[in-house]
C-alpha cells in the first residue's frame, strides 16, 4: 500500500548537524518539518532561521519534553550528543513516536535491546542514522558483488580520516564512555562500512589498537574484525591524518573500491573495480544527497508500515563489534564476539 501523505516530524536538539538533516526534511516530498526543541534559550530558533528560513510554520520548543507531548508529531529526528541517545530514543518511543536516532544509537548493545523491545511494545519504527547507506552508490557495490565479477569476498579494509578542526575539540573533550572520542563519532562509521560485504555473516572475534589523549578520548584507531576462514575486515580512522573516506573490497577473483563513502554532495561518486581476468573499470555515478535519501527512505517506511532499511538487529551488531574492539584496546587482546 502506498500513500500521498507526509510524515511530520520534530527535532529534538540544536545541534550542527541541523545543517544538513534540517534542509533534508524540507527537501524531502514525504516529509513535513513541523517543530524543533533545544534546552538553550534561543537556540532552536537560531537553527531554524539559519538552515530552513522558508519555513513559517515550525513550533519552537525549549524542552525536548515539551515536544514529544505534542500529539502532532509522528516522528522525531534525535541529534543530541551521543550520551544522550538512547535515553531520548526510549522517551520518544513512549510518547508514540517514529525514532530516526543519529549514530550511534547507544553506546551499549543492552540499550539497544530495550529500544528494540520498546519499539515492538509500541509499535514504532526506529533507525539508526547511518545516513551514508541510503547513497546509491552502495547499492552499485552490492550489485557487483552479488554478480559474481570480483569471486567470493575475502577481505574488507575501510578508512575514514581527517584532521580535527580546533572548533571541533568539544568532541574529543570527554571519554570514550561519555560518547567522547574518535570511535563514537568517526570509528562506528567505519567499522559500519567494514561489515558491509559480510552482511550475511557473524563475526568471530576483533584485534585492535588506539592512541588516547588525556580526556580519555581515543584519537585514532586499527583494528580487524575475523568472520573466520581467512576473511577479515579491516578498519582505520582518525583525527590527526589526512582526509580519507573510502572502502575496498578485495574477492577471489578481483576487487573494487568506493573512493568518496562519507561523500561530500559536491563530491563526484566513483567507484573502480578489476579482475583477476583483466578487465578494469572506473564508474562514475550521479550526485547524491544521502541525508535527503535517509529521510525520505525513513518516511517511506513509516507511512507504509515497511521495515526500514537498516534494522535494529544492524545497529546492536555494530555496537557489538565497537564494544568488543574497545575491549580489544583495553586489554591488549583479541576478543572473541
Ligand atoms: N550523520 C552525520 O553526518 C553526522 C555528522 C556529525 C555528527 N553526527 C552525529 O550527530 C549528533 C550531533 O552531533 P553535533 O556535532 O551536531 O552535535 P552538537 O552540535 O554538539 O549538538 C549536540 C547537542 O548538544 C547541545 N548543544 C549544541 N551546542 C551546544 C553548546 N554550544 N552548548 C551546550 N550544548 C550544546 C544541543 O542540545 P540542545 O539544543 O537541547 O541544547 C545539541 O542537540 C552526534 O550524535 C553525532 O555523532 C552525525
Amino acid at each position: 500500500m502506498t500513500s500521498n501523505k507526509k510524515l511530520n516530524w520534530g527535532i529534538l536538539g540544536a545541534a550542527r548537524i541541523n545543517q544538513q538533516l534540517m534542509p533534508a526534511i524540507v527537501a524531502a516530498e514525504n516529509s513535513e518539518l513541523i517543530a524543533i526543541a533545544s534546552r538553550r534559550p534561543n537556540a532552536a530558533a537560531e537553527t531554524l532561521a539559519k538552515y530552513a528560513p522558508q519555513q513559517n510554520n515550525v513550533t519552537i520548543y525549549d524542552s525536548p519534553e515539551a515536544l514529544l507531548k505534542d500529539d502532532n508529531i509522528q516522528a522525531v529526528y534525535i541529534p543530541l550528543a551521543n550520551d544522550e541517545h538512547a535515553k531520548w530514543t526510549l522517551h520518544a518511543i513512549e510518547q508514540g513516536k517514529h525514532v530516526l536516532c543519529e549514530k550511534p544509537m547507544a553506546l551499549t548493545v543492552t540499550d539497544i535491546e530495550a529500544i528494540e523491545s520498546a519499539a515492538k511494545k509500541n509499535k514504532v519504527t526506529v533507525m539508526e542514522g547511518f545516513m551514508y547507506r541510503f547513497h546509491p552508490q552502495h547499492v552499485r557495490v552490492k550489485e557487483i558483488i552479488d554478480s559474481g565479477l570480483i569471486g567470493e569476498v575475502r577481505s574488507v579494509r575501510s578508512c575514514f580520516s581527517y584532521m580535527m578542526q580546533p572548533a571541533r575539540h568539544y568532541r574529543i573533550a570527554g571519554t570514550i564512555e561519555q560518547g567522547s572520542g574518535a570511535m563514537w563519532d568517526i570509528g562506528c562509521y567505519a567499522i559500519h562500512a567494514a561489515r558491509l560485504p559480510f552482511y550475511d555473516q557473524t563475526p568471530v572475534a576483533v584485534s585492535a589498537m588506539a592512541k588516547h589523549i588525556d580526556s580519555g578520548a581515543d584519537i585514532s584507531c586499527n583494528g580487524i574484525i575475523d568472520y573466520g576462514d581467512g576473511k577479515y575486515a579491516h578498519f582505520d580512522f582518525g583525527f590527526e591524518h589526512a582526509r580519507r573516506a573510502e572502502y575496498e573490497i578485495i574477492g577471489s577473483k578481483g576487487g573494487l573500491k568506493c573512493h568518496n563513502v562519507w561523500a561530500k554532495q559536491a563530491e563526484t561518486p566513483v567507484i573502480s573495480w578489476w579482475t583477476e581476468a583483466g578487465q578494469q573499470c572506473t564508474e562514475t555515478l550521479p550526485l547524491a544527497n544521502h541525508f535527503c535519501l535517509e529521510v525520505e527512505h525513513f518516511s517511506h517506511c513509516v507511512l507504509n508500515e515497511l521495515q526500514p532499511g537498516l534494522s535494529l538487529a544492524d545497529a546492536k551488531q555494530n555496537c557489538l563489534v565497537i564494544n568488543a574492539t574497545l575491549d580489544s584496546i583495553k586489554l591488549g587482546q583479541r576478543i572473541k564476539i
